[in-house]
C-alpha cells in the first residue's frame, strides 16, 4: 500500500488553513513537515508553533523531517505536534542510537533519514527499530531539484537488507517525486511518497485531487 505524504513547506503559507483542506480532499495519508535550521541545511523553515496550529487544524498524520543538526535538541519541542513520525538524519546526531529513543519516549515512531551520499550502513544497526526509513532522492533543503538516479540501487538494495532480516519498515522517498520518478523507485521497493512542487504544489488552481491520483495512477503502471 503506497502512502502520499504532502511537504507542507511547499504549500501556501499564507493561506495554509485553505491548503489543508485542500489536502483532506485530495486524501492525503500524511503532511511531510520539513525543519530547516539553516545549519545542516542552507534553508530555514517551519518550527513548533506552525505545526502545533496544522495539528490542532487537521487530523491528517504528521511526518516531520527534522533536516537540523544535533536533532536530540529538539526533539521534545515538537512533542505538541503529537507526529506519527519524526525523522533524523544520520549523519546529524552524534548518538543515533540514544536520539531514537528519545523519539520513541515521547511516543513517536522514529526513522533515519539517508541524504544521497549518505551509505545504508550508517543505520545497519539501527534499522531493527526503526519504522521507516527516509530515502532523500535530493540533497535536503530546497524544493525544486532534480532526482539522483543512484539513489535507486540504494532502495533496492535496502530493500533487499530488511527481506534478509525479516524487517519491513516502509521507505520514504523525498525529492522530485513525480509521475516519472515514481515507478523506478516505487518498483525498488519505496512505498510513502513525498509530494512537492514537482507533482502537486502548482498554484492556486492545482487540482489536488486529480494530482493525487496521478500519483497512485503512475504507481499501477507498475504492478
Ligand atoms: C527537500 C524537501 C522536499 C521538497 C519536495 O529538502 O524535503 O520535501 O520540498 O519538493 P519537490 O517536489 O520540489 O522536490
Ligand atoms: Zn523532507
Amino acid at each position: 500500500m503506497i502512502k502520499i505524504a504532502a511537504s507542507i513547506m511547499c504549500a501556501n503559507q499564507l493561506n495554509l488553513a485553505r491548503e489543508l483542506d485542500r489536502l483532506e480532499a485530495a486524501r492525503v495519508d500524511m503532511l511531510h513537515c520539513d525543519v530547516m535550521d539553516g545549519s545542516y541545511v542552507a534553508n530555514l523553515a517551519m518550527g513548533p508553533y506552525v505545526l502545533e496550529e496544522i495539528r490542532a487544524y487537521t487530523s491528517i498524520p504528521l511526518d516531520i523531517h527534522l533536516a537540523v543538526v544535533e536533532p536530540e535538541k529538539y526533539i521534545k519541542l515538537f512533542a505538541g505536534c503529537k507526529p506519527e513520525f519524526i525523522s533524523v538524519h544520520a549523519e546529524a546526531t552524534r548518538h543515533l542510537h540514544r536520539t531514537l529513543d528519545m523519539i520513541r519516549e515521547i511516543g513517536v515512531k522514529p526513522v533515519v533519514a539517508l541524504n544521497p551520499s549518505t551509505p545504508l550502513p550508517a543505520l545497519r544497526h539501527v534499522l531493527h527499530e526503526i519504522d521507516m526509513v527516509l530515502v532523500m532522492t535530493v540533497d535536503p533543503g530546497f524544493a525544486g531539484q532534480k532526482f539522483v538516479t543512484s539513489v535507486l540501487h540504494k532502495i533496492r538494495t535496502l530493500r533487499e537488507m530488511c527481506w534478509e532480516r525479516g524487517l519491513n519498515p516502509l521507505i520514504e522517498i523525498d525529492g522530485n517525486i513525480n509521475s516519472q520518478t515514481i515507478p523506478p523507485a516505487v518498483a525498488a521497493g519505496a512505498n510513502v511518497l513525498v509530494a512537492g512542487t514537482s507533482s502537486i504544489f502548482k498554484g492556486e488552481d492545482a487540482d489536488y485531487v486529480l494530482l493525487v491520483q496521478q500519483m497512485r495512477d503512475s504507481v499501477k503502471k507498475i504492478s
